[in-house]
């Protein structure tokens, strides 16, 4: 049951955009690749606060399935950072005990990528720290579409009654499906928008946005959104507990 009124813990699922490396660099006379490349420790230093303040999931969205239309060559320095990421940094979080997860479209990837996903996931399943959840190739409507194609084959083949498809049963076709939905959202780089990103999700999620760019980001300013978060009344549609 919803405690409405009391007030609110350490959030067990933050999402977070991490958007501004290209502006936090660009106010730098550097290239795009130098805030990308910063963005990688940003999100270092956000994986081990997380864990650190006992958060349960932590969802990062690291490239949407709108970003294939940038340049190529920035797409390729995305595509190998985060290659780089998962070769170098996969085992320490494995002795951690942090549990990789990645959402988004495989389909169309290319293999080797969709292997290393594979073996990371594989390797850190057991896991019972931090969830690392990468969102790669995400966009939000296109995991409801894709949620609802495998549905609606089940329905075709006899497997689901229509009448017994409900807001769980699509969350759990969902690539996100057994996790809790967000508590917190934050966004960096001052834009005040979602982006594509767990629309479905974020119901009841509440949002921070940060104009500080993603690059800047820290265990402090992490600190300071769950503030921001635990100042919130989360009512989820009811009412606040009367005072008597
Ligand atoms: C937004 O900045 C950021 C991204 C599109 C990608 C985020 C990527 C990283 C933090 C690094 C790579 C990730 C992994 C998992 C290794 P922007 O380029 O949109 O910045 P701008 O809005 O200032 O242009």
């Amino acid at each position: 049951m919803t405690d409405l009124g009391s007030r609110n813990g350490v959030p067990r699922h933050v999402a977070i955009i991490m958007d501004g490396n290209g502006r936090w660099a660009t106010r730098r006379g550097k290239p795009r690749s130098f805030g990308h490349r910063q963005g990688v420790e940003a999100l270092r230093r956000t994986v081990r606060a997380a864990a650190d303040m006992g958060i349960d999931v932590l969802t990062l969205y690291s490239f949407s399935s709108e970003n294939w239309s940038r340049p190529q060559s920035e797409v390729r320095f995305l595509l190998e950072l985060l290659r780089r990421f998962i070769r170098t940094d996969v085992a320490e979080l494995h002795k951690s005990n942090v549990r990789i997860m990645i959402i988004g479209g495989r389909d169309g990837l290319e293999p080797a990528l969709r292997t290393m996903f594979e073996e990371a996931e594989t390797l850190t399943r057991e896991n019972t720290a931090l969830k690392l959840v990468i969102a790669f190739n995400y966009g939000s409507r296109q995991e409801i579409t894709r949620a609802v194609q495998i549905i609606a084959r089940k329905v075709a083949e006899g497997k689901i009654d229509p009448a017994d498809i409900t807001p769980a049963v699509i969350g759990n076709h969902l690539d996100t499906g057994g996790l809790p939905d967000p508590d917190l959202l934050i966004r960096t780089g001052g834009e005040q928008r979602l982006s594509n990103y767990l629309l479905w999700q974020c119901a009841y999620t509440e949002f921070v946005f940060l104009p500080e760019y993603w690059p800047e980001f820290d265990a402090s300013l992490l600190s300071r959104a769950i503030e921001e978060f635990q100042s919130r009344d989360r009512r989820f549609g009811g009412v606040k507990a009367q005072t008597a």
